[in-house]
């Protein structure tokens, strides 16, 4: 049996702040449970819900020491079992308590650095050795440093090898020296440029990156991408030194969750038969529960996405009187920076039958407007992979997207003349481009609807689920337990 953890900050359906938390709640689950055992640790935040919390198990504790600062802390494993799959959740009520999984950055960083060597020395507290530990993000970024410093001492952790998985370059968890060694417990000759210094600070993710035996992302262009200094955050020198090691696998999408033949969520179900009709229905029916006008006609354009300069909102800010035409509604879900929360506020008073911003984020609202929404944007500033496209994929609407990373990878680009293709795309960052393709999509939406639903029915068909990027990570922990 093949032995897997995979170590990260969020996963469904316990916690999800992104993306992160979709891909390392479905991926897991679809290994062959005859050759793979692959289990998840997270933290026990308190913000998981009761009725999760109400029955994990306890397993162990321990006491546990990092850095100066990090002494006799209090180590509880608690364990929990879900469709075949075990997680585990590192026990902490000091660490772990607050409403979010993150807050304030500085004690994010104790909090994963904590989280990191719990992890490891967690290890010898369950029955479960893994032959590989799969690192997600900045947050699992020294579990690769302890394994291969600290630890390497002791022969229990001898051959364990680590991938140090990136969803969003972005996030580094980065703070000076002297606090991280604080933290750490490292000696100073881990904080030089070849490992963890940067820009003569101290780098989380960094240091997985230079320490796992493998890099991936999220999709093949963002592998490129990042090797660059436009998308390259600072790390790109490192990424491309380390190209050989480093491939993109491209996420999938849980295609029992997201299905619109069963989905309870959405109002009326349907498929690749019946969505010329049954979408239309959805639609009305979200119109009237979101206050717009009731009127299956009007093409809809749904965004449902973390309000962060990396969606491409600042563009959507520059072309909002242009896209929310007296033919169109937009429909947003999500929170995030306050300056694009009252953007979207502004044209939803100024516009009350044809904007409508939901400035929170609900699960159910979300499937309900995949269903009903004639189109979907997402004109991202740099998108690592992506998910919602793919969900609208699957549920027929059409997606606008910048072409960058998994958005590049997974969108074909419409062509009238030869009718291919199952979205839109544009290439540069620049509003009038992005407005002048909403605009070719209104055109070939209300002019050439045969050709549309054509669009649609192939971009039904695609095969998004994690069928075949299951079988890379599989192919990447062979290669790495024969090496
Ligand atoms: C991050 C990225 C997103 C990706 C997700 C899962 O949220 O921003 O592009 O799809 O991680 O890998």
């Amino acid at each position: 049996m093949n032995k897997i953890l995979f170590a990260a900050s969020e996963c469904v359906p316990f916690i999800k702040t992104g993306g992160l938390a979709d891909v390392c709640g479905a991926l897991p689950k679809e290994f062959d449970k005859e050759y793979w055992d692959v289990r998840v640790v997270i933290p026990n935040y308190s913000c998981i819900p009761e009725h999760f919390r109400n029955q994990f198990e306890y397993v162990a504790h321990f006491w546990m020491s990092a850095g100066p600062y990090i002494q006799n802390k209090y180590v509880g494993i608690l364990q929990y079992k879900m469709d075949g799959v075990t997680y585990y959740f590192i026990d902490n009520q000091e660490y772990f308590n607050g409403f979010t999984p993150y807050g304030n950055v500085l004690y994010d960083i104790e909090k994963f650095t904590f989280f990191d060597k719990a992890v490891l020395s967690m290890l010898k507290h369950i029955d479960f050795r893994p032959d590989i530990i799969h690192c997600h993000d900045w947050q699992a970024g020294l579990i690769p440093v302890y394994l291969k410093n600290e630890f390497s001492a002791d022969s229990f952790y001898w051959g364990i090898k680590t991938i140090m998985t990136i969803h969003n370059l972005k996030f580094q968890g980065v703070w000076d020296i002297k606090t991280m060694q604080g933290f750490t417990g490292f000696s100073a000759d881990l904080f030089t440029p070849d490992k963890l210094e940067f820009k003569k600070d101290a780098n989380m993710l960094k240091g997985g990156l230079v320490y796992a035996d493998y890099i991936t992302t999220v999709s093949d262009t963002y592998a490129q991408e990042i090797q660059s200094e436009y998308y390259g955050e600072g790390l790109n020198g490192l990424l491309s030194a380390r190209h050989f090691d480093m491939q993109g696998i491209v996420n999938g999408i849980d295609y029992k969750v997201y299905d619109p033949n069963t989905d309870p969520k959405i109002y009326v179900n349907y498929d690749l038969e019946s969505f010329r009709k049954k979408k239309a229905m959805n639609k009305e029916k979200l119109q009237a529960e979101l206050g717009l006008a009731v009127d299956k006609k009007k093409y809809m354009i749904g965004l449902i996405s973390r309000l962060t300069d990396q969606k491409g909102l600042d563009l959507i800010n520059y072309a909002m009187e242009g896209i929310t035409d007296e033919f169109t509604q937009f429909v947003v879900i999500g929170t995030g920076e306050g300056q694009y929360e009252n953007l979207f506020r502004h044209y939803a008073w100024k516009y009350p039958d044809r904007v409508s911003a939901n400035i929170c984020y609900s699960d159910d609202l979300a499937h309900k407007l995949y269903a009903a929404a004639d189109a979907f944007l997402m004109p991202s500033l740099f998108e690592p992979c992506g998910l919602t496209q793919l969900i609208s994929f699957r549920y027929g609407t059409v997606p606008i997207v910048r072409e960058t990373g998994g958005l590049k990878d997974t969108v074909e680009a419409f062509n009238e003349y030869e009718n291919t293709g199952d979205g839109f795309s544009f290439a540069n960052y620049n509003a009038d481009e992005m407005l002048q393709v909403i605009n070719y999509s209104k055109h070939i939406y209300f002019d050439k609807k045969r050709q549309w639903n054509q669009m649609v029915e192939r971009g039904m068909t695609k095969d998004f689920s994690w069928n075949a990027s299951k079988f890379r990570y599989e192919g990447l922990y062979n290669y790495l337990m024969g090496k």
